[in-house]
């Protein structure tokens, strides 16, 4: 089953990007025009081909570039956020400070916000504890494996609050099980704290098994070239192992497919 973007209520609306265009000062067509909305709560995945310009939409949503036309519309931040930090942005590099403590690393949006100490300390344990760092405060990145790594850079977005999560590809360079157990670990944490998660990744599988709505993007300047919506009573190993998994693999695969051949579904 599969429905228009538009049919997400303007009220439930946490992200909506109206003939957005990215032309970068090179010369270079990212993106678009793209439109897309997702809702207040939903995890959805970003999918396409490497330069198709995933990362690019990401860095628009977050206001780290700007659009070259078009409209986009984040929603305003809930009352429980800290103003001025409702995204929360992992990118595919852990990118940690190596001289600082993991503590630090996770508290630098707090400090950069000013953010008194005696505020920041208990929300920095409390995000170390959400992402299963609890005694690793005091390590250094080098200390940390991969995994840990990335689990520390999810503690960084996380000790913000915020209300979307913006993913880059974050577990790309994981080995699988430890891709798993994060992929549960990061389920959890969006059922938990009631986050809009939007979430790139060059994984069909990855993709299915996370989000409830797939968005599948042609070759540069990426536009949008379907919508699967992904419905599972559960997301577990009997989830992974079911047919209808295995089904909704397909039908992304097969819409992923054109865009690797420069023909585009739409
Ligand atoms: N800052 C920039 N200046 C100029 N061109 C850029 C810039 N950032 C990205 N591009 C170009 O825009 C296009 C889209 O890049 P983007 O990084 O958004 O793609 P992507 O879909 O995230 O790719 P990948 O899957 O490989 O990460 C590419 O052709 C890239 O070279
Ligand atoms: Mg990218």
């Amino acid at each position: 089953m599969s429905s228009s973007p538009s049919s997400v209520r303007a009220v439930d609306i946490a992200v909506r990007l109206r003939g957005v265009t990215k032309v970068y000062d090179s010369g270079v067509a990212a993106l678009g025009p793209i439109d897309l909305s997702i809702a207040k709560g939903e995890f959805v995945s970003l999918l396409g081909p490497s330069g198709c310009g995933k990362s690019t939409a990401l860095r628009l949503i977050a206001g780290l570039a700007d659009p070259s036309s078009g409209a986009l519309d984040i929603a305003a931040a809930s009352a429980t956020t800290h103003p001025g930090h409702r995204i929360g942005f992992v990118f595919q590099e852990p990118t940690l400070m190596p001289w600082t403590s993991v503590r630090d690393n996770v508290g630098l949006p707090l400090k950069l916000a000013h953010v008194p100490a005696a505020e920041a300390q208990p929300r920095i344990d409390a995000a170390l504890a959400q992402v299963g760092l609890a005694d690793f405060g005091d390590a250094f990145p080098r200390e940390l494996s991969g995994g840990m790594k990335m689990r520390a850079s999810l503690a960084r977005a996380l000790v913000t609050r915020p209300d979307i999560l913006l993913m880059d590809e974050p577990f790309a360079a994981l080995d699988e099980i430890t891709r798993f157990r994060l992929n549960n670990d990061l389920l959890a944490l969006w059922r938990s704290l009631n986050m809009t998660v939007l979430f790139v990744t060059h994984s069909v599988f990855e993709s299915v098994y996370l989000s409830q709505r797939v968005l599948v993007m042609t070759a540069r300047p990426g536009r949008l070239s379907a919508e699967i919506r992904i419905e599972a009573a559960t997301r577990d190993d009997a989830f992974r192992a079911s047919p209808a998994y295995a089904d909704a693999c397909r039908r992304v695969s097969d819409a992923l497919a054109p865009a690797y051949t420069g023909v585009h579904a739409l």
